[in-house]
């Protein structure tokens, strides 16, 4: 059997946790498949010491990470990826910083992963990029021979032509998915958005079988949506750590219904949106106000980045308003809490609450949205508030979907979730968990690497660059 090589600028020791989809996801998989996994360390070094590549056994899985320099750290990761793909990607232009200093950078990474990586290939390995950070990276790989077969998944969404064409040399950049054998989105509306710029701005053919040939090149492309991994979630939820936060928060909150929101703090989560709905709601239900908590944990994120910090002051200051309004010497409305909580005792921060509040603004898919239906206890759930514009909305129908931008919408959802039956409750439940158990992470791996199989590369030695 190949072994299975991924990659991906964030990598996380699969043993321990970390925030963000991606690595929770891989290390999911990884744990399962075995196999390597090269990224970035999370070390910024002098250039002179950038070359070694640290390789570590974690487990079934060989980890090989390089360190970045301090100038290809800020172009490639806090500039080009972060500063320009993110926010276009996720439909915010007004918060894209189109510094042409930054691709370079972005560049100079990508054939820094490739040389690194190049050498550690076996002939028969499958390698499977991951994310915006490393588009090219299949390209740089092919330019420098390597022949294996290299599939891409896309963890953010991907946005429509018109906005995508807005990036200065967007066509390099979509020009270096056709080096790969097969690219994944995360929703149906991602992979159309991928097949109207294919066809419109690269003039590409399409072919039977979601193929779609240009450049001289064909590349397959589909939906794969991710999961979580629900036997490991559900385990998580009985170990004592989640089984005492449970017992504290339902103690501590015994005379209150709890809403929850867990996020990073980013702008594509819709997090000062939320708080403004929730004031809405405690404005319209003046009975209800003392009976409902929102827990809203927001961990730190990308914090050299400047719409990241702006971000975090006007959250602070509705947080503050809102309490400060609101509160009483009993009782606080909100609770926000700028840190990440440990992996193991989510499922019972998840289970005590009534509500879970998942309105990002645009999301790739969302996986929190998936834990929180995992965690629930079957006889009396939770009801999940979600954002049509989360990736998940496209699977998980029976959830209470709002638009994060209608602040009396989302507000009168709330108060549906709170005021919701238990039959009712059980039914959509029932349902989303239907969805959640089936399209697990392993279905998402599998269905990608059955795919990746599957999809041949019909021309080689393109010149890529
Ligand atoms: P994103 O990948 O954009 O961060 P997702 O919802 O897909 O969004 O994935 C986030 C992952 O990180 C989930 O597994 C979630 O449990 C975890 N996570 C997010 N915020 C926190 C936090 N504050 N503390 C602990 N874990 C968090
Ligand atoms: C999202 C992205 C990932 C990223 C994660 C955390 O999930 O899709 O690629 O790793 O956010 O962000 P960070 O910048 O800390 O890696």
């Amino acid at each position: 059997m190949s072994r299975l090589v991924v990659v991906s600028n964030r990598i996380a020791d699969p043993r321990k946790t970390a925030a963000g989809g991606l690595a929770v996801a891989l290390a999911e998989v990884l744990n399962n498949t075995g196999g390597l996994w090269f990224g970035w360390s999370g070390r910024i070094v002098d250039q002179t010491e950038v070359d070694d590549v640290h390789v570590q056994q974690a487990g079934p899985v060989k980890l090989a990470m390089v360190d970045l320099s301090k100038a290809d750290h800020d172009a490639f990761y806090l500039g080009y990826s972060n500063g320009v793909l993110w926010p276009v990607f996720h439909y915010r232009l007004d918060l894209a910083d189109f510094d042409a200093g930054y691709i370079a950078g972005y560049r100079r990474v990508n054939q820094l992963f490739a040389r690194k990586l190049l050498p550690l290939l076996r002939p028969d390995d499958v390698i499977w990029v991951h994310d915006y950070h490393l588009i090219p990276l299949a390209a740089e790989l092919r330019a420098l021979g390597c022949q294996q077969r290299i599939g891409f998944f896309l963890h953010i969404p991907l946005p429509p032509p018109l906005i995508l064409a807005a990036i200065p040399g967007h066509d390099w950049l979509i020009r270096a998915l056709f080096a790969y054998d097969l690219v994944g989105f995360q929703s149906e509306a991602d992979l159309d958005h991928f097949a109207r710029y294919v066809e419109s701005e690269a003039h590409a053919q399409r072919l039977p079988d979601q193929r779609w040939r240009a450049f001289g090149r064909t590349v397959h492309a589909g939906a794969f949506p991710i999961g979580i991994d629900v036997q490991e979630f559900t385990e998580l939820a009985n170990a004592r750590e989640a089984v005492e936060m449970y017992e504290r928060t339902k103690r501590e909150y015994y005379r209150r219904k709890l809403l929850v929101g867990v996020d990073r703090l980013d702008y594509s989560k819709g997090l000062p949106q939320r708080m403004r709905a929730f004031r809405e709601f405690l404005d319209k239900n003046p009975d209800l106000r003392s009976s409902a908590t929102l827990i809203q944990i927001a961990s730190p994120s990308r914090e050299n980045v400047g719409a990241y910090s702006d971000l975090l002051h006007e959250l602070e200051s509705l947080c503050g308003s809102i309490n400060g309004n609101f509160g009483d010497l009993d009782w606080m409305p909100v609770r926000y809490i700028h840190r990440t909580v440990a992996r193991a005792r989510l499922p019972g921060l998840y289970k005590a609450s009534r509500v879970a509040l998942v309105t990002p603004l645009r999301d790739g898919m969302n996986l929190v949205a998936k834990e929180f239906l995992a965690a629930q206890d079957e006889e009396d759930p939770g009801v999940l508030v979600l954002s049509r514009f989360a990736g998940a909305a496209e699977q998980l129908k029976e959830a209470l979907l709002v638009n994060p931008y209608d602040t009396e919408g989302t507000a009168a959802a709330i108060l549906l979730a709170l005021q919701m039956p238990l039959e009712e409750r059980r039914e959509r439940h029932q349902s989303l968990m239907r969805n959640v158990r089936q399209q697990d992470v392993h279905w998402w791996c599998e269905r990608f690497l059955a795919a990746l199989a599957e999809a041949r590369a019909e021309e080689k030695g393109t010149s890529w660059l």
